[in-house]
């Protein structure tokens, strides 16, 4: 009876964690996506405390109460802004449970273990472990504790691939010889050093991508457990896991116009003042007064507001949507451009406007709006940079050539709120600023938005 009620969970919590996904896709409907998923895994985790193996509950409970205890307040405290340093030092705790309990299994086992259940602890353990401290520089590089630029020596590559090489042939050597009890735990520091040269070479913007990818590896490493000791609900969260970091890692990588190789191994990003060839020395910038934007802002027929990092550092997204209301009421219309590596984690900016309830169907993708710039009377660019640097259009020595772009240039007129003519995340200039079209509103952008807000009703 117990075990029906244990698979009932399990079931239960599986079907959840797959509406979970699902209602993620849209940012009117994440949050629900996040409690389904948040109640999937109550049952899976009361499901695995009704388990007959289950001798005393002493440790658990204690387990459970440290967890609540850090886990609340990260939830409550940590801002959006740190959310992907965030999110990797929890890949590398679920990583180290994954690879404890392989551990664990493997000592209890003694050399009596299968060649199946061999290979799946094995696996669990070289994935879990190089996830460890995978996920603890990626946390490390994000929080400025190790340099964000990619570290880098002379036949790196090559290093790192025979060290890879010779985990795996130790991985093949412990399946068929489990008794190799030396050769288990060498693979384990081997896989703690994979983890910790893989992300080394990479440069601190593409740590979001390296961190979906380990989420997946994470992933890989509970379905194995889940296989090692018979968990079903493990196998399927955790395969859900790995699929869905790995397709969210291509789809970042493809929005920057990168391969997935040229993230891993390509050394990009970390560079600051990674200038291109263009320079804008000698261009001069035109300051904009709140009263002389508030103007053109109220008398135009197409704003496009295009969000942000800034935005979300800022936490402007409720100033920005009274401005909305505020030019709608002039008779305008107003629609959002949202480029898919704005902010620093996939749907950063999708989840700020609608926690401020900007209507959704106000949200375009690049795609869908990129051909409407040209009759626009004006885009408002509210701390955002890189994604709007034409740059990436247009030089070719530009360590952004070739990522897609939103049109911004081609507006009838630019408005553009940040606080000074620092560069955005890729440490380039953008000739953006600098275009005759363009007057920069500067100042931190959720006051320069209150300016407006109360300019505009002034009209
Ligand atoms: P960025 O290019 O990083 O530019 C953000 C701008 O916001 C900065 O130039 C900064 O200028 C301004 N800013 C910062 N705080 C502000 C504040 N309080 N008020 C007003 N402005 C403020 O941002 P973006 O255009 O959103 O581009 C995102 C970048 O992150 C891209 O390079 C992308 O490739 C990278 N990235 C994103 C992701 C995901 S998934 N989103 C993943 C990997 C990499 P000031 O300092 O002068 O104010």
């Amino acid at each position: 009876m117990t075990e029906y009620t244990i698979q009932a969970a399990y079931l239960a919590a599986s079907i959840l964690f797959i509406l979970g996904l699902k209602s993620l896709t849209r940012p009117d409907s994440a949050r629900r996506g996040m409690q389904q998923a948040a109640v999937g895994m109550l049952l899976a985790i009361v499901g695995t405390l009704l388990h007959h193996q289950i001798v005393r509950y002493d440790w658990i409970i204690g387990g459970l109460v440290v967890g609540t205890v850090i886990g609340v307040p990260l939830g409550f405290m940590v801002p959006m802004t740190a959310m992907p340093q965030r999110i990797a030092i929890s890949h590398m705790f679920g990583a180290l449970a994954a690879t404890l309990v392989g551990v664990i299994e493997y000592r209890e086992a003694a050399g009596a273990i299968d060649t199946a259940r061999m290979g799946a602890l094995g696996f669990e353990v070289l994935f879990g472990a190089l996830t460890v401290t995978g996920s603890f520089m990626a946390f490390g590089k994000l929080q400025e504790l190790v340099p964000g630029r990619p570290v880098t020596y002379p036949g790196q590559n090559a290093v790192n691939i025979a060290l890879f090489v010779s985990t795996i042939g130790m991985l093949v050597y412990v399946v068929l010889h489990p008794l190799a009890a030396g050769v288990f735990y060498t693979m384990i520091g081997f896989a703690f050093l994979i983890g910790m040269f893989m992300v080394l070479p990479i440069g601190g913007a593409d740590m979001p991508v390296v961190i979906s990818l380990l989420n997946s590896y994470a992933g890989l490493a509970s379905s194995a457990t889940g296989f090692a000791i018979g968990n079903n609900v493990l196998i399927i969260a955790g395969a859900l896991d790995g699929a869905s970091g790995f397709v969210l890692s291509v789809l970042m990588s493809k929005a920057m116009n990168r391969s997935f190789g040229n993230v891993l191994f390509g050394a990009f990003g970390g560079a600051p003042a990674a200038a291109g060839t263009k320079t804008t020395e000698g261009l001069a910038v035109r300051p904009i007064s709140a009263d002389d934007a508030a103007l053109q802002l109220a008398y135009a027929k197409l704003v496009i507001v295009v969000p942000g990092y800034g935005m979300a550092v800022a936490q402007a997204q409720h100033q920005v949507r009274e401005l909305a209301t505020l030019i709608e009421k002039h008779g305008g219309e107003v629609k959002y451009a949202i480029h898919p590596v704005a902010g620093r984690m996939p749907g950063h900016m999708n989840v700020l406007l609608a926690e401020a309830d900007v209507p959704y169907d106000r949200l375009y993708d690049m795609d869908e709006i990129n051909e409407e710039f040209e009759r626009a009377d004006v885009a408002l660019v509210i701390g955002a940079n890189d994604v709007v640097n034409p740059a990436a259009r247009t030089d070719k020595g530009s360590p952004i050539y070739g990522m897609p772009i939103l049109n911004v240039d081609k507006a009838h007129s630019i408005i553009v709120l940040k606080r000074s003519m620092n560069p955005g995340f890729a440490g380039i200039e953008n000739e953006l600023f600098y275009d005759p079209k363009t007057a920069m509103l500067f100042g931190d952008a959720k006051t320069s938005l209150t300016r407006l807000v109360a300019a505009v009703k002034n009209l």
